[in-house]
C-alpha cells in the first residue's frame, strides 16, 4: 500500500507516570498516538525516583509505535515535519559526560527527602547571607523567600538545585563526577534532548528556559544561570546545560523512527498546557490535574512577584531573541496521585474512574476532610513538614466519604491558589480552563466549581500539554502559519467544544466548608519535625 504524504507535527510528552507521543494536524486533531506508563521507585518514605534510562526507552517506544500508528492511518512518517518535547519539570537527572549514562536514579519533583537541605540553606541565609552585587543581602527576615527576587521561587524541596545538592552530598559517584568535571546535570527536557540528538555521539547539552526557571539557579530577569546562586549552592557552572528558548530548531533526532526529523519546541509540561489551552494573553489561566495540579496565570512580559505563596515563573520564550512571557503559578503536589493512593495502597477503588461513582454515591463527605499533604504542602502553604491527614471521621464514615473528601481536597487547594492569584494579580477570575486525567470525571469538575465558586470550563480536546509543545515546534518553522507570538494565527487550532460546570451551592455553604478545610490544614502542618 502506498502511503500518503501529509503535514503533521509530533509531540513527545514525558510526564511523571506516563509518556505519550501524539501526532497532530494543523487543527490539532490527533492523527495517531501511543502512550506507555513507566516504573516509579518509592524506596523510602517520601522518596520518589525514576530510572532515566528506562524513561528514555519508553520515550523511544512511544515515538516508534506512534509512527507505526500513523502508517496504519495511511500516512508516511516523513509527514511529521517537526517535533516538540514537553516534560515533568523539576525532576533532577545527573549523568556522565564520559559515558552518557545516568550516574544515579533521577530524583522526582515531588520527592520530599531534601527537607534537611532546605533547612541548611535557610540557616546559611540567616548566618552568612547571600552575596549580591551591592554587598551582603539583608536576609535574616527573608526566610524561604530570600531567593525570590532572583529566581521567583521559594526555597523548597520541590526545586532541582536542592535535589542536585542532595545527590552530590549523598552519592559518592555524583560527588566525584562533580569534582572531576564529569557531571552533566539537567531536568528531563535536557536529558531527552541530549539523547535524541545523539547522546555520547555529539548530543546537545541544552535546557529550555521554562524548565531552567524551576531549578533555583536561573535569574528570571536575565535568563542566565546566576553565578550568585551557583556560589550559594556550591555548584560548578561546567555541569549546567546551555539555556535555549522554547521555540527554535535545536537539532535533529539521530536515530529510530524519526531519524532526521528536526526538534523545534521544548517546554515544561505545565507551561505546555498553558500554551495548548491558548492562554497566551495576560490574565488567562488554566489548571492541569495530573499527578499534581498546576494552575498557571499568564502575566505577559511583566514579572509579578507573589506576596501570597505563588511562584513567578517563565511561561515561554518564543524564540532566541524574543522577550520571555511570565506566569504566576500555584503548584499543588498531590492531585491524581491521591486517587492512585486510594486505588493501589488503600484499595478503596479498583480503577481511577471508579472514584467518581463511589464519591457520587454520597451527597457530602459528612464532615470528613482529607488534607493530601503526602509530600508536604506546596502552594500557597509551603510547608515541607505537613503530612497527610484525614479528619472528621465517625463510625458513620465509609470509603465513599473518604473518596469524596479526596476530590474536595483538590478543589480546596485550587481555591486557595486562586484566592492568592486574585490578591497578587488584582484580577478576578471568571472561569478556569482545566485539563489532565482527573478532569474526565464530571463529579470531580462539579465539586471544583462548587467549592471554588467559579465556572469550570473543560475542553473536549484535553491533550493540551502535548499540543503546547507542538505549537512551539510548528511556530519555530512557521508550519501552518503558526506564530506563538500572534494568537490570531492559532485561531483554527483546537476549536472543538467545551463543557461548562457552574457552581450550584450557596456562598454560605461554600464558606462553611472552606472554614473546615482551613482548620484541617492547620492540623496537618508542622507534623513531620
Ligand atoms: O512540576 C511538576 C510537573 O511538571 C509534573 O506534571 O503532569 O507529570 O503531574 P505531571
Amino acid at each position: 500500500m502506498s502511503l500518503k504524504k501529509g503535514e503533521f507535527v509530533g509531540s513527545l510528552d514525558c510526564g511523571t507516570t506516563s509518556t505519550r507521543f501524539i501526532i497532530f494536524d494543523k487543527y490539532a486533531n490527533i492523527v495517531a498516538q501511543y502512550q506507555l506508563e513507566f516504573p516509579q521507585y518509592y524506596s523510602h518514605p517520601g522518596w520518589h525516583e525514576h530510572d532515566a534510562t528506562e524513561m528514555m526507552a519508553v520515550c523511544d517506544t512511544c515515538m516508534d509505535e506512534a509512527c507505526k500508528a500513523l502508517e496504519d492511518a495511511g500516512f508516511d512518517r516523513s509527514s511529521i515535519k517537526i517535533i516538540g518535547v514537553t516534560n515533568q519539570r523539576e525532576t533532577a537527572v545527573a549523568w556522565s559526560r564520559k559515558t552518557g549514562k545516568p550516574l544515579c536514579r533521577a530524583i522526582v519533583w515531588d520527592d520530599a527527602r531534601t527537607r534537611s537541605v532546605v533547612s541548611t540553606f535557610q540557616r546559611k541565609l540567616k548566618t552568612t547571607g547571600i552575596e549580591v552585587k551591592h554587598g551582603i543581602w539583608r536576609n535574616g527576615e527573608a526566610g524561604v523567600n530570600a531567593l525570590k527576587e532572583l529566581t521567583g521561587l521559594p526555597l523548597s524541596t520541590y526545586f532541582s538545585a536542592i535535589k542536585l545538592r542532595w545527590m552530590i552530598d549523598h552519592w559518592e559517584q555524583v560527588r566525584k563526577a562533580h569534582d572531576e568535571d564529569d557531571l552533566l546535570f539537567g531536568t528531563v527536557d535536557s536529558w531527552i534532548a541530549y539523547n535524541l540528538t545523539g547522546g555520547l555521539k555529539g548530543g546537545l547539552h541544552i535546557t529550555e528556559v521554562s524548565n531552567a526557571s524551576r531549578t533555583l539557579l536561573l535569574n528570571i530577569k536575565t535568563l542566565d544561570w546566576d553565578p550568585v546562586l551557583l556560589k550559594f549552592f556550591s555548584l560548578k557552572s561546567s555541569i549546567l546545560p546551555l539555556i535555549v528558548s522554547s521555540s527554535q530548531v535545536y537539532g535533529k533526532v539521530m536515530y529510530g523512527a524519526l531519524k532526521g526529523t528536526p526538534i523545534g519546541g521544548l517546554v515544561g509540561d505545565q507551561q505546555g498546557a498553558l500554551i495548548g489551552n491558548k492562554c497566551l494573553r495576560q490574565g488567562e489561566a488554566k489548571c492541569t490535574y495530573g499527578t499534581g495540579a498546576f494552575l498557571l496565570f499568564t502575566t505577559g512580559e511583566k514579572i509579578v512577584y507573589s506576596a501570597h505563596g505563588l511562584l513567578s515563573t517563565i511561561a515561554y520564550q518564543a524564540g532566541p531573541n524574543a522577550k520571555p512571557v511570565y506566569a504566576l503559578e500555584g503548584a499543588i503536589a498531590v492531585a491524581g496521585s491521591a486517587v492512585k493512593w486510594l486505588r493501589d495502597s488503600m484499595r478503596m477503588i479498583r480503577t481511577a474512574e471508579e472514584i467518581n461513582y463511589l464519591a457520587g454515591s454520597v451527597p457530602t463527605t459528612s464532615g470528613v476532610f482529607f488534607v493530601t499533604a503526602f509530600s508536604g504542602l506546596l502552594a500557597p502553604y509551603w510547608d515541607p513538614a505537613a503530612t497527610g491527614l484525614i479528619i472528621g471521621m465517625t463510625s458513620y464514615t465509609t470509603p465513599a466519604h473518604i473518596c469524596r473528601a479526596a476530590l474536595e481536597a483538590n478543589a480546596f487547594q485550587t481555591r486557595a491558589v486562586i484566592d492568592s492569584m486574585k490578591l497578587d494579580s488584582k484580577n478576578d477570575l471568571k472561569h478556569l480552563k482545566v485539563d489532565g486525567g482527573m478532569t474526565n470525571g464530571d463529579l470531580c469538575m462539579q465539586v471544583l466549581a462548587d467549592i471554588g465558586g467559579f465556572e469550570v470550563i473543560r475542553p473536549e480536546m484535553r491533550e493540551s500539554t502535548a499540543l503546547g509543545s507542538a505549537l512551539l515546534a510548528g511556530s519555530a518553522i512557521g508550519l501552518f502559519g503558526w506564530d506563538i507570538t500572534k494568537p490570531e494565527t492559532l485561531a483554527e487550532v483546537n476549536t472543538a467544544g467545551s463543557t461548562p460546570f457552574i457552581p450550584t451551592v450557596t456562598a454560605a455553604d461554600r464558606d462553611q466548608r472552606w472554614d473546615g478545610w482551613e482548620r484541617a490544614v492547620e492540623r496537618s502542618r508542622g507534623w513531620n519535625v
